[in-house]
């Protein structure tokens, strides 16, 4: 059978790959302020996303998903490793070793969604200032007119109106303002949209909306989406393939279908039986109940970060780091115990 671009994105080019990176954060204390530590928030991860899809990131609060997709646009220091991406300005070039200035001319390609529409909006702008300001830094010859008018057309791309361009933030509901925030990311022409927990802070009743949008904005505009998440719930409709997090370091990757349903990690397998079902009275057949909190980053298990929690874990996962293992269909696991089975 003949497979498409569209729903094969196996076939598609890799847009951005991450290879080892890292991003420690150091730790001062005391009154010289002397670093005692660091805290190991990205450590060696490694993945691509595909043009066209939506890679779903996800990991408990604080695994570094949120840092992984920060380090992209500079928002904090990689301390190792590299961002390949593939510009349309640049050509394929490591975003890591770049200076803010440098990356400049790129930032248009790459736009930010955050978690928070109610601080990531400034509230003395209007509306239509929030979303023309991308513009004004990335097109400075753009007219007044003309910017007018390409606000309006992304208010209304994002199911806003034009009229509600001289509006405040505050006037607006929790979903409008994420439109809000979407309209500004969008206002570039970006290929690549970071969208960092975008329906976390949303009713239940309103996240199904502005997925939707996002999944339609998608397919007309051709976007890739790493889309971070803490909850697999949140993900497994819009995601194409979903990456697992775990302190700092990648679990599991894969089709998210197949992730779903032969999730092969303890790690994933836990966060998959926390997934309520349908059915309430059914339960899962190898159910994994985490217990417990992860460690903190500051003291990370030696080897596999997982073994402190891990119902599998053996002597040898303190040993090193797990490399990812090929499992087939597209799918990666960073568990040599269970793929010995
Ligand atoms: N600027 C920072 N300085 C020090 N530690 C940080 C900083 N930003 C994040 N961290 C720590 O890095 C870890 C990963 O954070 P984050 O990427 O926000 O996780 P997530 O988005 O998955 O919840 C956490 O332990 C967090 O406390
Ligand atoms: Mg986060």
């Amino acid at each position: 059978m003949e497979t498409t671009m569209d729903t094969d994105k196996t076939l598609s080019k890799t847009l951005l790959e991450f290879q080892e990176l890292k991003v420690h954060f150091p730790i001062h204390a005391g009154v010289f302020l002397r670093r005692v530590g660091e805290v190991k928030a990205v450590d060696g991860v490694s993945f691509a996303l595909r043009e066209g899809e939506t890679l779903g990131l996800v990991g408990e609060s604080g695994c570094g998903k949120t840092t992984t997709g920060k380090a992209i646009i500079r928002l904090v220091e990689p301390t190792g490793g590299k961002i390949l991406f593939d510009s349309e300005k640049m050509g394929k070039v490591d975003l890591c070793p770049m200076t803010r200035s440098e990356l400049r001319p790129i930032r248009s390609e790459i736009q930010m969604i955050f978690q928070d529409p109610y601080s990531s909006l400034n509230p003395r702008w209007s509306v239509g200032d929030i979303v023309a300001e991308p513009l004004k830094v990335h097109e400075p010859g753009m007219g007044h007119k003309e910017r007018e008018e390409r606000v309006a057309w992304l208010l209304e791309k994002v199911g806003l109106t034009g009229e509600q361009a001289h509006r405040y933030p505050h006037e607006f509901s929790g979903g409008q303002r994420q439109r809000v925030g979407i309209a500004r990311a969008l206002a570039t022409r970006p290929r690549l949209v970071i969208a960092d927990e975008p329906v976390s802070a949303l009713d239940v009743s309103i996240q199904a909306q502005v997925i939707n949008l996002m999944q339609d904005l998608q397919e007309e505009f051709g976007l890739t989406y790493l889309f971070i998440a803490h909850d697999l719930s949140v993900v497994e409709h819009i995601s194409h393939r979903i990456a697992v997090m775990y302190l700092g370091n990648l679990m599991e990757i894969g089709p998210a279908e197949v992730l779903y349903r032969n999730p092969i990690h303890p790690y994933t397998k836990a966060l998959i039986s926390a997934v309520p079902l349908p059915d309430p009275r059914k339960t899962r057949p190898d159910r994994i109940q985490l217990q417990g909190e992860p460690p903190s980053p500051l003291n990370k298990p030696s080897g596999c970060a997982f073994r402190t929690r891990c119902p599998y874990a053996e002597p040898s996962c303190a040993e090193e780091r797990p490399p990812l293992l090929d499992a087939g269909s597209d799918h990666q696991v960073a568990c040599p115990i269970m793929m010995r089975e």
